[in-house]
């Protein structure tokens, strides 16, 4: 045994020793409410930053809290060292629990249950999305920094609080401190899935995202329908045309231009995705459905990765408590969201988007819209050495080839350490697909948790080279 091997195991070893103590720490983590969203929230947010700190710093890292605007980023360095730099990015933030009456047990007091597979689970909104990702790398630094006294390499964090809510203030947060950030070399972001239970894989691909809020406007108050109906215009009717609008019947979006700037996959990636042997059955019925709605001229692993989306993610109008109200509103709403594939352009949809909803405003009635957010799609060179190796620790580690994949997900970073920093990104992360990540019960194997903080310490290892 070379004594790279003889250290790797015995770091390894520390983690699979320290695993009880190391979710000790996730639960603390985890009991922290740190929704970012919700203004009622904020001192929560600082908490999450400051327990981050405090770890960060026992682990010898000159770690803070650095305010912005909104909720604090966490900056750390370790000490220097030869082979890549790399800085490592995660987010701390997590969504709305809401409906809190679907959750089994309380979102922020984690619990450890067995699933309906037996798997050991750990229940708590962020266990996976992304508290429970983010520990696997510190807990892998921590093993090496046990065992050796030191990383194999040097490494930076990077860590948002703002992420599930737009994050607006980290792109001007990275100007600002752009030669300090972009020193690195490399980043590295753990906030993506696995392809299967015992299959690593790095994302290359991710889409991007155009959300928009419209608000449509009739009359001035809302109005008895039997003493108005007919006369008066109905705005969630006018909503609603809008929206049926958006979709053709063969699954296509039918926003003028939308698919202009979508560019083709290559057939060698088509032909790397076919070999990866996605079951489209298998992958409906989990949601318990059984027929793709988009393109029907296209698989669903091109539905999901390399073809755009439009999606109605929630739409208001009208009375909509129990019972019922003979109601015309004065207003309806919706939010309406779109996923980018690589060559649109965010700001072009939105305009397109907006062009074709005003086109649809009958003359009595207003519209006015509401911008959260837009970021492109990004694709990462899948050549890069830093990758190759990345692959390399993840294979061993598995004991089986890592595979590169996209994701229909999107973060939004990813794009700005290219933009900002002039770093290319490699996205590894230990999620599954049925973490139920912004939904009630979120849960992460506790399997997962344990290989991703070994995954990490075999991936630091083949970064040094
Ligand atoms: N971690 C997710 C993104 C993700 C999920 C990537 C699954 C790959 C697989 C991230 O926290 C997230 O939820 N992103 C938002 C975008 C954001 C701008 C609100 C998303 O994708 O909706
Ligand atoms: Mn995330
Ligand atoms: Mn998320």
């Amino acid at each position: 045994m070379t004594e790279v091997t003889a250290q790797i195991d015995a770091v390894l070893a520390s983690v699979d020793a320290g695993l009880e103590q190391s979710l000790e720490r996730l639960y603390e983590l985890l009991r922290i409410k740190s929704i970012s969203t919700d203004p009622a929230y904020a001192a929560e947010c600082r908490k999450a930053a400051d327990w981050i700190v405090a770890e960060l710093k026992g682990l010898g890292f000159d770690a803070a809290a650095r305010p912005t605007p909104g909720h604090p980023v966490v900056v750390a360095h370790g000490p220097d060292q030869p082979g890549p730099h790399v800085l490592f990015y995660a987010h701390y933030d997590v969504q709305p629990v809401d409906p809190l009456e679907l959750w089994h047990s309380d979102p922020f007091d984690p619990q450890i249950k067995t699933d309906d597979k037996g798997r050991k689970i750990i229940v708590a909104r962020g266990a996976s999305d992304d508290k429970g990702q983010m520990l696997t790398f510190i807990e892998a630094c921590r093993a090496w920094q046990s065992v050796t006294g030191a990383l194999p390499i040097k490494v930076s964090f990077m860590l948002e609080g703002e992420e599930e809510s737009g994050g607006k203030n980290l792109p001007p947060f990275m100007e600002a401190n752009k030669a300090e950030l972009g020193a690195a070399d490399i980043a590295l972001v753990c906030d993506t899935d696995m392809w299967d239970r015992q299959t690593p894989s790095i994302t290359t691909m991710l889409r991007g995202l155009v959300a928009e809020e419209i608000v449509v406007s009739c009359a001035n108050k809302d109005l008895h329908s039997g003493m108005f109906g007919n006369a008066a215009r109905n705005p969630n009717q006018v909503l609603a045309e809008i929206i049926a609008s958006l979709r053709a019947p063969d699954g296509s979006v039918t926003l003028p231009g939308f698919y202009d700037d979508v560019a083709e996959i290559s057939p060698a990636l088509k032909a790397q995705w076919a070999g990866l042997g996605f079951d489209e059955a298998e992958f409906l019925g989990e949601a318990g459905l059984s027929i793709a709605a988009g393109e029907q001229s296209r698989s669903v692993l091109e539905m999901l990765w390399a073809r755009p989306t439009c999606e109605i993610n929630g739409m208001i109008g009208g009375y909509t408590g129990d019972g019922f109200k003979t109601v015309i509103p004065a207003k309806a709403s919706a939010k309406i969201s779109f996923r980018l594939v690589s060559g649109m352009q965010p700001e072009k949809i939105r305009a397109a988007f907006r062009k074709h909803v005003e086109a649809l405003i009958p003359a009595d009635c207003t519209v006015t819209f509401h911008a959260h957010g837009g970021s492109p799609a990004i694709t990462v060179p899948d050549d890069g050495v830093q990758l190759r190796q990345a692959l390399a620790g993840l294979s061993a580690e598995w004991g089986k080839p890592a595979v590169i994949t996209g994701s229909g997900g999107s973060i939004p970073v990813a794009g700005d350490f290219k933009r900002i920093l002039g770093l290319d990104t490699l996205l590894i992360g230990f999620a599954q697909i049925d973490d139920q990540i912004h939904s009630p019960n979120e849960k992460y194997d506790l399997d997962s948790y344990h290989r991703g903080i070994r995954s990490w310490v075999r991936v630091l290892a083949s970064l040094a080279g």
